[in-house]
C-alpha cells in the first residue's frame, strides 16, 4: 500500500517555520498534552496485531540496528553486499523494528517495501537518526543556540531541521538532548541548553514542537526523542559515562523537569542514559523508567536504550550476563534496544524459560506499535521516504538564511571596552589571526552525522563578503589548534604590528566537546595561548572570538583583551553570522546559558546553587564557602551578554508586598536604552525562596522578556508570578508551594540587580 505525500500540513508548516519573532516576546509556559498521549491504552488494531505475533516477531519490534554507511553496501552491478543482505533478510522475517543513521533514502524505501510487502505481518519499519542541530544546513550547536534565550528561534530551527531530515528518509530524531549540565568539563554540555532548568524546559518543549510540527503524521514531522533519561548531565567530575550521585529531590528539581516539559509538548519517546544514578544504571532503572515515567507522568510513549546500554548493565556490574541484562532492561521499562541486537537474541529464550513474562514484552511491543501508528506509518509507510524531496527540501534558501539568523542571535558579547566593536567596514587595517580564521572543518561543531562540510562559510569568507574586494586584511593562522606552527607566532606578531585592530579567532576544535569528549582542563590549548600572549604584547586593540562547546577558563591575555565574543560552533553560516555582528550589521543579543568560571577548579560551577551555611562574600577576605585563590563570583555569570548600546534597569517593583496563596503578583521594571545604538535586551526574572525544608537556590530564573529599544527609549517589562513559580520539591519528593518569605528581581543577568522581598500568606 502506498499513499500520497500530499498532506496539507506539509506545505503549511514549510510556509510558517520561518516566521520571525515579535519585538516583545515571552517564552510560554508549557503546551497542552499531545493527542496521541491521550489515546486509549488498548487499541483494537494493535491488539489484533499483537495476537498474531510470534515471540521472535515481538522481539524484532523491539530491536533497531545501526546503519551508518549502509548506502555504501549496495554494489551497482552485483547488488547488496552480504552485510546489507543480512539486514534485508532480517526485515523480511519481521526481525527488525527499524534502522538508525541510515544514509540512503532510496534504500530506505526498498527496505520499507520489504517490511510491508514481504514480512509476514507487514509491520512498517521506522527510520531514526541523530539529527542534532541540522542535517545539511547546520544550525548552531544546541548550547550555542540556547544562548539566544529565544525558544521561538529554537522551534524554527528544529522545524527547518525536520524538513531536511524527513527529506533524507529520517522519521525519528534522537534529539533534543535536554540534560541540565552544570559541569563544563562534561563534553556533552554542548548538546543541551545549559545549566538552568527553567530555560532548559522552555527550549526542550520548543525543540520538540519544532521537530514534530503540528501533526505527527505529516510527511515533514520528525518524531522527537528527548534524552538522556536521566541525570546524565550530573556525571561526576564531568567525565562522560561516569556515575551520577543525585538525591531524589535534586533529580526532580533540576534534571527531570525538561523531560516532563518535552512530554507535555508531545514527545512520544525518550532514551535511557548511560549513567547510573545512585548505583542503578538508567537502562535497568525501574524507578525512573516505570514508576516515575509511566506511573507518575502517565507517559504513553516508548523508551529506547542508548547504543548497547543494555549490554553495559553487565559492565556496570548490575547484570550477570547478556541475558540477565536484557531481562533487567525490559523489566525496568526499556522497550527498544538499539545497536547490539541483544533483545532479539535473548527475549525469546527468556520468555520460553519463564524468566521474562510475556505480558511485559507485550506491553513494550504495544508502546512501539502505538508510536508507529501515531506517526501514520501503518497508513503511509512511505512517509518521509520520498527521494524527490532530496532535490527540493535540502538546503533551501530560507533554511540557510535561518542558519545565519540563528548564528548571529547565538553570539554573546562578553566584553567591549571603549566600544572597540563594532568594527568599521573601512578605514582600519585588520589582522585576522588564529587557527580558525580560514578553517572550515570546525565550523559546524560536534554531532553532525551527515555533514555538508563544503557549504560551511569560513570566518575569512564571511569577513571578505562583508568588506568587499580590496579590503585591507592580513590573514595569519599563527599556530595549529593544538600545536605550534614553525614561524607562526612571528608572522602573527608582524601582522598585528601592521594592523590597527587585531581579531584573534581561538578556542576548541570540534572533537573537544560532544560525546566522549570531556576535558580535565577547560582551557584554550597552550599553543594558542602562546600566540594570544605574543599578539597581546604588541598592544593593538584586540578582539577575541572564542570557538567553544562549553564555558572556558580564560587566560589573562584573553581576559585583558578589549573585546571578547562567544561564537560557539555556529553551523553552516558561521563566518557570515560572525561578520554580521563584528561589523555591526546586527548587534549581538545572546546571553550566557552557562556560567564562565574564573578557574576550571571551580567546576561544577553554576549560578543557581543552594546557599551554604557560610555564604561567601563575593569579594573581600577569604571567609565562608570559597577557594583560597579565587573569588566565588563568575568571571561572566549566567544570563550575561552585552549589546552595542548601554541599558539601565530601574528598581524592581511589585504590585503588593504580601499576597495570598492563589493570587498572583505583578513584578515590573523600567529598562532604558542609555546609549546611542539600537539595543535588544533580554530581561530576566529571578526569584529566591528564603526558607524551605529543602535549602533552595540563591536565585532561580522564572521568566524572560525580549525587548527592542531605540536609543533613548524606555520600556516597562512586566511579569506575573504565580504560586506555581514559587513551588519546590519537598523532602517527600512532591512539588508544592509553601507560604513564606520570597525575593524577586528583574535583572540583566543572574548576578545583577537588587532583589526585593515579598510574603506569601496561606489562602
Ligand atoms: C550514543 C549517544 O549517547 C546518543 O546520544 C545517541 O543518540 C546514540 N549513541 C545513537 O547514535
Amino acid at each position: 500500500m502506498e499513499t500520497t505525500n500530499d498532506n496539507p500540513q506539509f506545505s503549511a508548516s514549510r510556509r510558517t517555520f520561518l516566521a520571525g519573532s515579535m519585538a516583545v516576546t515571552t517564552i510560554g509556559f508549557g503546551m497542552p498534552a499531545f493527542a496521541a498521549m491521550r489515546a486509549p491504552a488498548t487499541d483494537p488494531f494493535i491488539e489484533r496485531l499483537l495476537k498474531r505475533m510470534t515471540i521472535e516477531e515481538k522481539a524484532g519490534q523491539l530491536t533497531m540496528n545501526g546503519a551508518l554507511g549502509i548506502g555504501r553496501l549496495v554494489n551497482p552491478t552485483t547488488g547488496p553486499e552480504p552485510a546489507l543482505q543480512t539486514t534485508l533478510d532480517q526485515i523480511a522475517q519481521g526481525r527488525l523494528t527499524g534502522l538508525f543513521n541510515a544514509d540512503d533514502v532510496k534504500l530506505g524505501r526498498t527496505m520499507q517495501q520489504i517490511a510491508v510487502e514481504k514480512s509476514r505481518l507487514g509491520i512498517p519499519l521506522i527510520f531514526a537518526a541523530d539529527i542534532i542541530h541540522g542535517l545539511k544546513t547546520a544550525f548552531p550547536v544546541p548550547l550555542g543556540e540556547s544562548a539566544s534565550f529565544d525558544a521561538g528561534l529554537c522551534e524554527r530551527t528544529a522545524r527547518a531541521t525536520a524538513i531536511e531530515a524527513t527529506a533524507f528518509g529520517v522519521q525519528w530524531t534522537f534529539a533534543p538532548a535536554v540534560d541540565i549540565a552544570r559541569d563544563q568539563r562534561w563534553g556533552r554540555v554542548v548538546e543541551g541548553a545549559g545549566e538552568d532548568p527553567w530555560l532548559g524546559c522552555r527550549i526542550a518543549e520548543a525543540r520538540v514542537r519544532g521537530f514534530q510540527g503540528a501533526d505527527l503524521r505529516a510527511n515533514d514531522s520528525l518524531l522527537a526523542c528527548p534524552k538522556h533519561f536521566a541525570g546524565y548531565g550530573a556525571v561526576q567530575g564531568g567525565m562522560d559515562y561516569n556515575t551520577a550521585d543525585i538525591p531524589e529531590t535534586t533529580l526532580r528539581e533540576v534534571h527531570l523537569p525538561p523531560f516532563k516539559a518535552s512530554f507535555d509538548a508531545g514527545a512520544l519517546t525518550t532514551m535511557a542514559s548511560f549513567n547510573d544514578t545512585g548505583g542503578v544504571p538508567s537502562t535497568g532503572n525501574h524507578h525512573l523508567l516505570t514508576d516515575i515515567l509511566r506511573g507518575e507522568w502517565a507517559f504513553r510513549g516508548l523508551v529506547v536504550s542508548d547504543f548497547n546500554s543494555e549490554k553495559e548493565l553487565v559492565d556496570h556490574g548490575y547484570a550477570a550476563d547478556e541475558a540477565d541484562a536484557v531481562l533487567k532492561a525490559v523489566t525496568a521499562g526499556c522497550d527498544m534496544s538499539i545497536q547490539g541486537g541483544l533483545y532479539l537474541k535473548h527475549i525469546p529464550a527468556l520468555v520460553q524459560s519463564g524468566r521474562l513474562k510475556m505480558a511485559v514484552v507485550d506491553e513494550a511491543v504495544r508502546r512501539v506499535l502505538r508510536v508507529k501508528k501515531a506517526l501514520g506509518l501503518f497508513e503511509n509507510p512511505y512517509r518521509s521516504l520520498d527521494p524527490a524531496r532530496m532535490g527540493t527540501d535540502i538546503r533551501r534558501p530560507e533554511a540557510v538564511a535561518l542558519a545565519r539568523e540563528a548564528g548571529r542571535k547565538s553570539i554573546v558579547l562578553l566584553k567591549n571596552e571603549r566600544n572597540v566593536l563594532p568594527l568599521p567596514k573601512s578605514g582600519k587595517a585588520l589582522a585576522l589571526i588564529g587557527p580558525f580564521v580560514t578553517d572550515r572543518n570546525n565550523a559546524l561543531g560536534p554531532w553532525m552525522v551527515f555533514p555538508d562540510m563544503k557549504s560551511a562559510v569560513t570566518f575569512e569568507q564571511g569577513v571578505r563578503d562583508a568588506l568587499g574586494a580590496g579590503a585591507a586584511l592580513a590573514v595569519v593562522p599563527g599556530c595549529g589548534i593544538e600545536r605550534p606552527l614553525h614561524g607562526g607566532i612571528d608572522a602573527a606578531v608582524a601582522a598585528a604590528r601592521a594592523a590597527d585592530v587585531v581579531v584573534l579567532y581561538v578556542g576548541e576544535a570540534t572533537n573537544m566537546s560532544g560525546e566522549g569528549a570531556s576535558r580535565a582542563d577547560i582551557t584554550i590549548p597552550k599553543p594558542q595561548v602562546d600566540l594570544i600572549d605574543a599578539v597581546a604584547a604588541v598592544g593593538k586593540p584586540m578582539v577575541i572570538l572564542l570557538k567553544h562547546g562549553r564555558a572556558l577558563e580564560l587566560p589573562n591575555s584573553v581576559k585583558n583583551a578589549q573585546a571578547i565574543v562567544c561564537t560557539w560552533f555556529l553551523g553552516s553560516e558561521s563566518g557570515n553570522a560572525i561578520a554580521d555582528v563584528l561589523f555591526g550589521d546586527h548587534a549581538p543579543q545572546g546571553r550566557l546559558p552557562v556560567s564562565f568560571p574564573r578557574r576550571a577548579g571551580q567546576e561544577p560551577f553554576y549560578y543557581n546553587h543552594r546557599s551554604t551555611g557560610r555564604p561567601s562574600l563575593v569579594e573581600g577576605p577569604p571567609v565562608g564557602a570559597r577557594y583560597r585563590e579565587v573569588s566565588t563570583s563568575a568571571l561572566y555569570p549566567f544570563g550575561h551578554g552585552l549589546g552595542y548600546s548601554t541599558v539601565a534597569y530601574g528598581a524592581t517593583e511589585i504590585g503588593r508586598p504580601r499576597i495570598r496563596m492563589g493570587e498572583s503578583l505583578s513584578v515590573k521594571a523600567r529598562i532604558t536604552n542609555t546609549g546611542t545604538a539600537k539595543h535588544h535586551e533580554v530581561a530576566q526574572l529571578y526569584i529566591r525562596i528564603r526558607v524551605a525544608e529543602i535549602v533552595q537556590p540563591i536565585r532561580a530564573l522564572k521568566g524572560i522578556r525580549h525587548v527592542d529599544l531605540e536609543p533613548g527609549a524606555s520600556a516597562d517589562v512586566e511579569f506575573t508570578l504565580t504560586a506555581q513559580d514559587l513551588a519546590y520539591v519537598h523532602a517527600d519528593t512532591r512539588t508544592r508551594t509553601d507560604p513564606g518569605a520570597f525575593e524577586v528581581v528583574i535583572a540583566p543577568n543572574s548576578a545583577a540587580g537588587t532583589p526585593i522581598p515579598f510574603l506569601l500568606a496561606a489562602a
